[in-house]
């Protein structure tokens, strides 16, 4: 609106209170009424006060509108403004909060301890994974192990993301099934840890030909859902440097009763993926992944996870 903000200095004679501001003029353009209430302005009415007032305005001076549309705006109002002012639990957002702080000013002894805090408080523990902010504290190769711990711990969830939005690589998402290897019954709630290697090959910064696995930048876990289902948005891992090993996501499984168990999954479409690997990898439980373009465009394939019966 062209002049809006010169109009409301004028009519509002200085005073503030922030947009959208309400004034319903007489026929000498003077205002009869303002959504200046008691406690302010309430151009936008959400609080019990705040439409109070605003109906005080409309009673003011509606001449035209019935008692059943003033009743309708009225209800409706009141049932928004409920609805926007309800209250809301943020289950450990204050301790992760102060995660992040510590971890801009670089103490992350203290960084870890209020992350921990905040899982037990009910905080989602994937959200450490992605969340650019505490991507120093992820590159820290003696915190990152504590927060495998943590988010081991913790972890409820079946769908994981693995890599930030700064990360490197061609997305991917693999959709996969924990079975039983000798009844193929899904195995829900069973711990799955996944990690591959980066863009450039590593698992971690300057390590060379698959070093640094046992303690890899890009991990995450999760836990199965009731089909014993996950979902995992990645990226494509690159081969290690200097090396023909094919490239691979490893994962391990703990399932209730059953041996862990510690795998690794290929893709079909790996030009290092050879017939010997390709032949051995069924009797190794390696499965082969195709990546097939899903609806929303982005790579994806599926796999079955295998999990050693349970010991009689
Ligand atoms: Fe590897």
């Amino acid at each position: 609106m062209t002049g809006g903000a010169e109009l409301a200095t004028e009519l509002r004679k200085g005073k503030r209170g922030g947009i959208p501001w309400i004034a319903i003029l007489d026929g000498a353009g003077k205002p009869r009424i303002t959504s200046d209430g008691p406690k302010g302005n309430c151009g936008c009415p959400a609080q019990p006060h705040e439409i109070d007032h605003f109906m005080a305005m409309v009673d003011a001076t509606r001449q035209h509108m019935s008692s059943n549309d003033r009743k309708v705006i009225e209800r409706e109002l009141r049932t928004y403004g409920a609805y926007l002012t309800r209250p809301r639990k943020s289950p450990g957002v204050a301790a992760y909060r102060q995660a992040v702080s510590n971890v801009k000013h670089g103490r992350f002894n203290a960084a870890v301890k209020e992350i921990g805090a905040a899982f037990s408080d009910g905080y989602a523990p994937e959200t450490i994974l992605t969340d650019p902010s505490l991507r120093p504290l992820r590159e820290d190769p003696d915190r990152r192990t504590e927060l495998f711990k943590l988010v081991r711990e913790h972890v409820s969830t079946h769908r994981i993301r693995l890599v930030d939005r700064q990360e490197r690589g061609r997305r991917i998402r693999l959709r996969g099934q924990v079975v039983d290897m000798d009844t193929s019954k899904p195995l829900p709630g069973a711990l799955v840890q996944l990690f591959h290697t980066d863009a450039s090959g590593e698992y971690r910064p300057g390590m060379d030909a698959g070093g640094g696995a046992g303690n890899p930048r890009l991990w995450g876990y999760l836990r199965t859902n009731a089909e014993g289902r996950f979902e995992l948005d990645t990226i494509m891992p690159e081969r290690y440097p200097n090396s023909s090993i094919p490239r691979h996501v490893h994962y391990h499984v703990w399932a209730d009763g059953h041996p862990e168990l510690a795998s690794e999954c290929f893709f079909d479409s790996d030009p290092n993926l050879d017939d010997r690997t390709r032949k051995s990898a069924p009797e190794r439980n390696f499965p082969i992944v195709t990546l097939k373009r899903d609806d929303d465009g982005r790579m994806a394939g599926s796999l079955t996870v295998r999990v050693p019966a349970k010991k009689k």
